[in-house]
């Protein structure tokens, strides 16, 4: 009989790539967004349109129910709660949640500059709950579906930075605009950190192998041999045959000079062996494989119109301070 997905997020970047590698793979798929988005849903899939904020429009949506429920777009242990109405009626649940919820020996996370000094397990401390704010508020929905248990077998995700196509936060424009606009240098801080992408592709084989072995687990979710921050520098800078003069910062970024998306004061890569243990993971692409596309994407979207409208998600990477030319020029200048 043919098994059945209701994915919450639809045309978002991890919803088309998951619809994608559930329908390849033989699964009946509802696909459920506002409607909102400009974005497409992959032929073969049934959109609904519903918002996840008014529950009894999602209940009516789940309906009598489906095999699994993937959720791209949980972020609260109140969607938990709400996700857990739905044991009985949704065999198995896999929800995004984010490597941001881990903390260093010291309770720093993410934009804390924590200190992990080897690959994160997912028996790495977390944030406390209570604190409310992203990584936090991601700990309470991840207790609140762990503690369904077999009610509502759940894998939670732990994503690192997501890469792709329709990326929400396309951190690769930082390097693509700056080869758009042929800049002469490339100057980076912290050149040699690793911040654990996943390209979206990967994160929906995840969903995918995720959905055939319900568990009530969790998960880190990342790309095999992560790159550097130079590393994807100089990746972009070959695939836009851009070669600039390459100049790395001893220290942390000079105000924005250097300041990349990937720059972190230490790494953050995380272990991806309980995934391969527990679902047979094999990364679809790495980093470099994703690549291309993304480029071409960041290239067409961008292509004759406003960027900051066109990609929104920057302005959580800083926005146009990102591209503050005239400091990395004067800089520059003062320099040589
Ligand atoms: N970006 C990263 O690097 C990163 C890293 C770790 C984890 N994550 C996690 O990734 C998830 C975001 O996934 P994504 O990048 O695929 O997001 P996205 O590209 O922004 O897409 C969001 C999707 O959800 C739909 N949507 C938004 N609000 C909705 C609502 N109230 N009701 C129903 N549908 C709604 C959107 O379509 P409509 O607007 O048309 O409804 C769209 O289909 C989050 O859980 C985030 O914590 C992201």
């Amino acid at each position: 009989m043919t098994r059945t997905a209701f994915v919450l997020g639809a045309t978002g970047q991890i919803g088309h790539a998951a619809i994608t590698a559930l329908l390849a793979d033989g699964w009946d798929v509802t696909a459920a967004s506002r409607g909102r988005s400009a974005n497409t849903i992959p032929d073969g899939a049934r959109p609904i349109t519903v918002d996840r904020s008014d529950p009894a429009a999602l209940d009516a949506a789940v309906g009598t129910g489906y095999d699994v429920l993937v959720d791209t777009i949980a972020f609260t242990a109140a969607h938990g709660r709400e996700l857990r109405a739905f044991a009985g009626r949704v065999g198995s649940a896999v929800v995004i949640s984010t490597g941001a919820v881990y903390t260093d020996t010291d309770g720093n996370a993410l934009g804390d500059d924590p200190l992990f000094p080897a690959a994160i397990p997912e028996t790495q401390p977390t944030s406390d709950p209570t604190l409310g704010g992203y990584g936090p508020d991601k700990v309470a929905l991840e207790n609140e579906l762990l503690a369904a248990g077999s009610e509502l077998p759940t894998t939670l995700l732990r994503a690192g930075t997501i890469h792709g196509r329709n990326s929400a936060i396309p951190r690769e424009w930082y390097f693509v605009k700056r080869a758009l606009d042929r800049r002469p240098v490339r100057i980076l801080a912290h050149p040699d950190a690793v911040f654990h992408p996943v390209a979206a592709v990967n994160l929906a084989e995840l969903i995918r192998l995720a959905a055939h072995r319900p568990g009530s687990r969790v998960l880190n979710a990342g790309d095999p041999t992560p790159p550097t921050a130079a590393e994807i520098g100089t990746a972009i800078g070959a695939a836009m045959n851009h070669l600039p003069e390459e100049i790395h910062l001893d220290g942390p970024p000079i105000g924005n000079i250097g300041d990349s998306p990937w720059s972190l004061p230490g790494s953050f890569v995380m272990d991806m062996g309980k995934a391969a243990r527990e679902l047979g993971y094999e990364p679809v692409t790495d980093y470099a494989g994703a690549l291309p596309d993304t480029i071409a994407w960041l290239t067409e979207v961008t292509a004759g119109r406003d960027w900051r409208e066109v990609l929104p998600g920057t302005k959580l990477l800083g926005g146009a301070d990102m591209f503050d030319y005239d400091a990395e020029d004067a800089w520059l200048a003062e320099r040589r």
